[in-house]
């Protein structure tokens, strides 16, 4: 089933979506009241975010029960309220399964703690004494990977936080546990899933210290990964499901094999290589420019390797767990909606399936907090103390939160220009960005030009061209660094999209003749019949050709 060729995801963080009970925390039925506003917007999917019973030290990514819903976002019935209303609207539902690893506040993992072997062998256990973890691994929130049990004298492995305790997928009875909840979820009638960082779950049969790096290389892409997925696909019947695994720092070649059908392992996987290139080293605590080439030659790699090899890009510029766009790339001040507009362009017509996180389709931006004590997340809050005790001032550390942090993505979707954004009626878990009387639901809805409604046609113009939906990709003007440029080709049909990344005119390496196509989409007003030679700041335009 290649539905997903033709859709368009809306990925939902509800703890910061709608609260339809006043106490300051998105909620399910937030979720079920707002569908029309999804249907609006025409996408096909919405990936929730987790909802499952959880202590929420990761906001959900720490689940303590499979099969149960937090009682914070609401109950069962909810959920099945919320499939069947949105299955009425043509919308399909998908859950995030964070199978990695569960909380430590899990029954098994409580079990484990208690000595039972059984529950022991669920987790990654290791003898050791306690001042020596049995490697050097870091865990992805800083810090190590490895904590140590006093009164069973071992180590449990965490790649994320400390109560994040890693699944030992080596053993069969862990992995039919897995099986299990997807099927729970399938006889729901959710219609697709979200793996989280699944590209972790295979852990090498010999842990060793890493010399060079913070232990990654062991577990990415895992031994056994491809071997597992195509397990869990098979034996929870789920291959024309749609279904989209996160693959942290991952590589062309496993992501063929994940997403390419004949291995009947995923529909597609989401990488992170182009949103690191503002990464100073490779490190997302030191800032640096953007760069351009590099962010180029990372799509055109990743889009035309994927075609060649008949894999599939999920593809997208945020999450929950990513810095608003508009404000990384783009621009919040004078060319804010046109930057917006051109960078959801760029993701929009490649080949792929297009993902938009919450508030996007309207141009949100960071909220530049400026006080440690704004931030909730674990990251950012481990992080703040490390970056202080590598010997930056608070205001340096502060700077970097606030252009890092996965809390610029957090803040409360702006549905109107009220006090509390339209999100709630009262205080928010976490503080609005302070632009909300600018950038709302409500003022964009009712502004033709608006981003919005940029995105709006942008998901249509998917549903009615196939060149969009599954043409050939060909990038073009490669050697020109603030142009992002490609064609479309399937049959008689060719599409060609040129973005200005940049805040200045740009000159094209060759003009445009315009002659026999259709604009089919432009951030710009005006007339493009004379030909293209030169973009505007962020400019994007959309081209038709059709050649009989
Ligand atoms: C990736 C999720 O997107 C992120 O939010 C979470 O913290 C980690 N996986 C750990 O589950």
């Amino acid at each position: 089933m290649d539905d997903f060729k033709k859709s368009t995801i809306y990925q939902i963080y509800p703890k910061s979506f709608y609260d339809s009970n006043g106490d300051g925390i998105g909620d399910i039925r937030g979720i079920i009241e707002k569908l029309d506003y999804i249907k609006s917007l025409g996408v096909d999917y919405i990936w929730s975010t987790p909802v499952f019973v959880s202590p929420m030290n990761d906001n959900g990514y720490d689940v303590a029960d499979y099969l149960n819903i937090n009682p914070l976002f609401g109950t069962m019935s909810d959920v099945d309220d919320l499939i069947n209303e949105a299955d009425k609207r043509g919308i399909g539902v998908m859950m995030d399964m964070v199978f990695n690893h569960t909380s430590t506040e899990h029954e098994w993992f409580k079990k484990a703690l208690c000595g039972d072997e059984k529950y022991m062998d669920y987790y990654i256990f290791k003898d050791g004494s306690a001042d020596k973890p049995p490697t050097n691994w870091q865990s992805k929130f800083g810090g190590s990977a490895w904590e140590y049990v006093p009164k069973l004298g071992k180590w449990y492995l965490h790649l994320f936080d400390v109560t994040q305790a890693d699944l030992n997928w080596e053993n069969k009875e862990v992995r039919d546990e897995l099986k299990k909840v997807i099927k729970f979820w399938k006889d729901k009638g959710v219609r697709g899933f979200r793996f989280d960082v699944v590209n972790l779950i295979s852990k090498p049969d010999r842990f060793e210290d890493d010399s060079e790096g913070d232990g990654r290389k062991f577990y990415t892409d895992g031994p056994r990964v491809h071997e597992y997925l195509k397990e869990l696909v098979a034996d929870t019947g789920i291959e024309n499901m749609v279904t989209v695994g996160e693959m942290s720092s991952t590589s062309i070649e496993n992501c063929i094999r994940y997403s390419n059908p004949a291995e009947k392992e995923l529909s597609m996987c989401f990488n992170f290589h182009h949103l690191k290139i503002d990464y100073k080293d490779g490190n997302k605590w030191e800032i640096q420019e953007p760069d351009y080439m590099a962010l180029k030659e990372i799509f055109r790699e990743w889009q035309c390797r994927m075609q060649e090899n008949d894999g599939w890009n999920a593809v997208f510029w945020c999450n929950h767990d990513q810095p608003r766009i508009v404000s990384r790339l783009g621009s919040e001040g004078k060319y804010w909606k046109e930057s917006a507009k051109m960078l959801a362009a760029c993701i929009h017509m490649m080949r792929g399936t297009p993902y938009i996180y919450q508030g996007e389709e309207i141009g949100m931006t960071n909220p530049h907090f400026d006080d440690i004590h704004d931030y909730r997340d674990v990251e950012s809050t481990n992080y703040f103390k490390i970056l202080l005790d590598e010997g930056k001032s608070e205001d340096e550390a502060l700077e970097i939160l606030a252009a890092r942090s996965r809390d610029n993505s957090r803040t409360p979707m702006q549905w109107d220009g009220s006090a509390f954004v339209g999100f709630s009626e009262s205080e928010p878990w976490i503080k609005v960005s302070s632009n909300y009387g600018d950038i709302n639901v409500l003022r964009e809805e009712g502004d033709e030009d608006s981003v919005l409604n940029f995105y709006k046609k942008l998901i249509k113009l998917r549903k009615e061209y196939p060149a969009i939906q599954d043409g050939k990709i060909e990038f073009i003007f490669e050697s020109q660094d603030k142009v992002l440029a490609y064609k479309r080709i399937y049959e008689d049909q060719e599409i060609t999209v040129i973005n200005n990344l940049s805040e200045s005119e740009v000159e094209l390496p060759e003009e445009i003749n315009i002659q026999g196509m259709k604009l089919l989409l432009s951030n710009y007003k005006g007339d493009y019949s004379e030909g293209i030679k030169k973009l505007r700041a962020y400019e994007s335009v959309i081209l038709l050709n059709n050649k009989r």
